[in-house]
């Protein structure tokens, strides 16, 4: 079977990510969208909350699930048996932090677990999780920017009433 996982932050879920599943469900079997549990990360969202944002955003495509991990992305694959990791590309900037990521998986796992990565769309390329909560502290627009439910919810974390 040709499983993938697709890993990151998702704080918050960006309408950039969700292309990056839609298109990735498609082309494998099944897609796992694993969320990274990083108590160093001083996150907007809990992971659990994160976890319920990501499975309400892809209650509709049925082979993807939506899970966390903590520790090596490596050994979570392994433990999983999915040898491919998905990963967004927006812009020359990410390359060098994603090759990075991509290759020290692939060292460190013996070739086991490889990275696709995926353009993201241009009307995406320039989202970023960073920026909507930026843009959500100044309590401006960030309808274009994440899925409708999410609006509210992130609006809410800086106690801003919805536009
Ligand atoms: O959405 P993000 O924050 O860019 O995702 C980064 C992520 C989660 C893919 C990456 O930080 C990760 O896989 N962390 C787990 C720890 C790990 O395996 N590190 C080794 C690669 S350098």
């Amino acid at each position: 079977m040709n499983a993938a996982i697709y890993p990151g932050s998702f704080d918050p879920l960006t309408l950039g990510h969700l292309d990056v599943i839609k298109r990735a469900s498609q082309m494998f079997d099944t897609l796992t969208v694993s969320v990274l549990d990083n108590k160093a990360k001083n996150a907007l969202f809990s992971v659990e909350e994160r976890v319920s944002i990501l499975r309400r955003a892809t209650e509709d495509l049925q082979n993807v699930t939506v899970d966390s991990f903590n520790g090596l992305l490596i050994d979570y694959a392994k433990q999983k048996d999915i040898h491919i990791s998905v990963r967004g590309l927006r812009a020359i900037t990410d390359f060098e932090y994603e090759l990075q990521i991509a290759q020290t998986n692939r060292k460190l796992s013996n070739g086991k677990l490889d990275t696709v990565f995926l353009t993201t769309s241009l009307e995406y390329a320039y989202l970023s999780s960073s920026s909507v909560k930026e843009i959500a502290s100044f309590n401006g627009d960030i309808s274009q920017c994440v899925p409708d439910f999410v609006v509210e919810l992130v609006y809410k974390k800086f106690n801003n009433i919805e536009r």
